[in-house]
């Protein structure tokens, strides 16, 4: 076996919410022929589905990067909570004004989780990986 390895640890969190693609900085006809339908003044819903990794050295007491529960309660305290059944853009103001594409999520759910991991030594957050729908993926990785 490996010397020191680390390892990624991931939990996957399922939420329902609305929004609208809609830029403030553009005109109402070019936010129509960027976002398409997308654009639907009163929005449309995601079933997202939110994957985050962690990464850290496998503590050999506990064989574990961390305890998974706790970052599934991070993930459901944090984020599951917040955005579960809300508007994103109407409902909650996470997003600061920007744009509610995956993307922006992404960002946004990572800062949030970041925020609560500096309780676990050693552990670093990897990666968000948010599923808009099935064909379409974003994944931030704290570039
Ligand atoms: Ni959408």
């Amino acid at each position: 076996m490996k010397k020191n390895p680390i390892v990624e640890i991931t939990v996957r969190s399922e939420f329902a919410a609305a929004h609208r693609l809609h830029a403030r900085e553009l005109s109402d006809e070019e936010n129509a022929r960027l976002f398409g339908p997308c654009n639907n003044k009163n929005g449309h819903g995601h079933n997202y589905d939110l994957f985050v990794t962690v990464r850290g050295p496998v503590d050999p007491v506990t064989g574990m990067v961390m305890n998974l529960f706790d970052l599934h309660t991070i993930v459901k305290e944090h984020i599951f909570d917040v955005v579960d059944h809300k508007h994103l853009d109407e409902d909650l103001d996470i997003l600061g004004g920007r744009t509610s594409t995956a993307e922006n999520l992404a960002l946004v759910f990572w800062d949030i989780v970041e925020a609560q991991l500096g309780r676990f030594a050693g552990v670093e957050l990897a990666k968000i990986r948010i599923h808009e729908s099935r064909g379409n993926i974003v994944e931030y990785c704290g570039a």
